[in-house]
């Protein structure tokens, strides 16, 4: 038999197992934490590893660099270009791939200057193919789900997370089952869903009880669970870290900032940055912080009601529906890494999330509401003094504009906000909005509307 190159550690009480025991809700069943993915031969928590054992890293740097000119799938994947620090499969032939990662690092110099952080940058996961970073970790999970012999998945969530899953599915010539909270994501994600051929089943309920029946499900039927409990999905999120140190030739920048949800994401970065430290990919590990909406904020809660020991489960509301979630599955691997880099946990107002969004759009980027608490955070952290204006800075843009196209047009129109929500950023909203005006098709009257904008 082929020799294991990973193994799962439970990040609660440490006990390492096969692959193969793996149980299908992905806990442990002895302390019911969840599991994260080593590699015996080098990573940063097995014992075993000797440093003999590690791969080369000027060698690594220069194949991934070699990869990007080939035309083998797996090379322009910018997430198997990494496989040397993500060796999940036995068999490379089980890779699903729709040419995944790759993002762009861009420079947001308006938010530069507003913010004063003069290095400012968005690393873009909304470019991904279903327009969200989800597409990085689904690649690797899927992959694991086809190895195995499934042939149906499934997941709850709020929306991009489905999309993604479905479209890799459906590219596998695999099954999958999407549990949602009815009415409360937006419709782009869902039309994927449907377009990309899952069993979409609306549920009456928020995520957090999407979850709850989905544990369920799986003990009681042969179906794949793809939620970032699934320890691969993590793996494959490891790569914007790797792709993000690649771009600044391979230095890490100072700060990370990542919005929250089911928090999982920021320690799938953390680790792929404490991997490519104890590597010498690297010489240090960015600080990683992470941002909740103020009306889904159980982490931020945690922080400062028990410096991130204990997690309330709250009930979420925001209009960023990405991270409309009370009951973060990820939340002690959250924590784990914030507290290990540095970071911090911080909460934004929806209209500080709002007018974010519109200022990230102005730059000629876009993305979603979720996305948009990270440089809301930002600023915050900057009028705290925790973020020096001369530190280099990138924010993680998790999801695509036109994902929830129906919230930019009610910003701009002026009816998202409620009139107490909006009055302390009343001016800086107003100044942002550029709703559509409607006229006769009339040229007087477009010269017109000219002229009332020109300088
Ligand atoms: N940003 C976007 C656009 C998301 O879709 C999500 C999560 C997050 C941020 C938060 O990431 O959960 O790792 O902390 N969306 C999930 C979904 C829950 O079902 O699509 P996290």
């Amino acid at each position: 038999m082929m020799q294991d190159t990973h193994q799962l550690r439970c990040t609660g009480c440490a006990r390492v197992i096969a692959h193969e025991d793996l149980k299908e809700t992905f806990r442990c069943p002895e302390c019911g934490d969840l599991y994260e993915v080593e590699y015996p031969a080098w990573s940063v928590s097995a014992a075993t590893s000797a440093k003999r054992n590690f791969p080369n890293p000027s060698a690594l740097r220069w194949l991934w660099k070699e990869r990007r000119s080939s035309t083998d799938i797996k090379d322009q994947s910018g997430v198997w270009r990494f496989r040397d620090l993500l060796p999940i499969l036995h068999d490379e032939a089980n890779i699903v791939s729709l040419r995944e990662g790759n993002t762009p690092l861009y420079a947001l110099p308006r938010a530069g200057r507003e913010t004063g952080v003069a290095s400012l940058y968005g690393k873009h996961q909304g470019m991904n193919p279903t327009g969200s970073f989800k597409d990085t970790g689904m690649t690797a999970a899927l992959s694991v789900a086809r190895e195995r012999g499934f042939s149906w998945v499934a997941c709850a969530s709020t929306g991009n997370t489905s999309a993604a899953m479905a479209a890799y599915a459906a590219r596998a010539g695999m099954r999958s089952l999407v549990l949602i909270p009815q009415g409360k994501i937006a419709w782009g994600k869902l039309s994927q869903a449907v377009d990309y051929g899952a069993l979409t089943c609306q549920l009456h309920t928020d995520f957090d009880g999407c979850v709850r029946v989905l544990s369920e499900v799986v003990r009681r039927a042969p179906v794949y669970l793809l939620n970032s409990v699934n320890p691969y999905r993590l793996e494959g999120q490891k790569t914007p870290a790797l792709e993000i140190a690649e771009e600044l030739e391979w230095h890490a920048p100072d700060h990370l900032i990542v919005p929250g949800g089911n928090l999982a994401n920021s320690s799938a970065l953390g680790k792929a940055f404490l991997e490519m430290k104890h590597l010498g990919l690297v010489d240090r590990v960015p600080k990683i912080s992470v941002i909740q909406a103020e009306g889904a904020n159980p982490l931020y809660q945690s922080m400062q009601t028990s410096e991130g020991r204990e997690l309330s489960p709250v009930e979420a509301h925001t209009r960023a529906s990405a991270i409309r979630i009370g009951n973060p599955a990820s939340w002690k691997k959250a924590v784990r890494i914030v507290q290990a880099t540095g970071g911090w946990v911080e909460q934004v107002t929806e209209a500080a999330i709002a007018l974010a969004k519109a200022e990230i759009g102005a730059e000629g980027i876009g993305c979603e509401p979720a996305s948009a608490v990270t440089l809301a955070g930002l600023k915050k952290l900057v009028a705290q003094g925790r973020v020096d204006p001369s530190e280099m800075v990138v924010l993680l843009l998790t999801g695509h504009t036109l994902k929830d196209s129906d919230y930019t047009i009610h910003y701009h129109r002026g009816d998202l906000l409620r009139e107490d929500e909006l009055a302390p950023l009343r001016a800086e909203i107003d100044a942002t909005r550029r709703n559509p005006v409607e006229l006769d098709a009339d040229p007087d009257q477009v010269l017109r509307a000219l002229d009332r904008v020109a300088p």
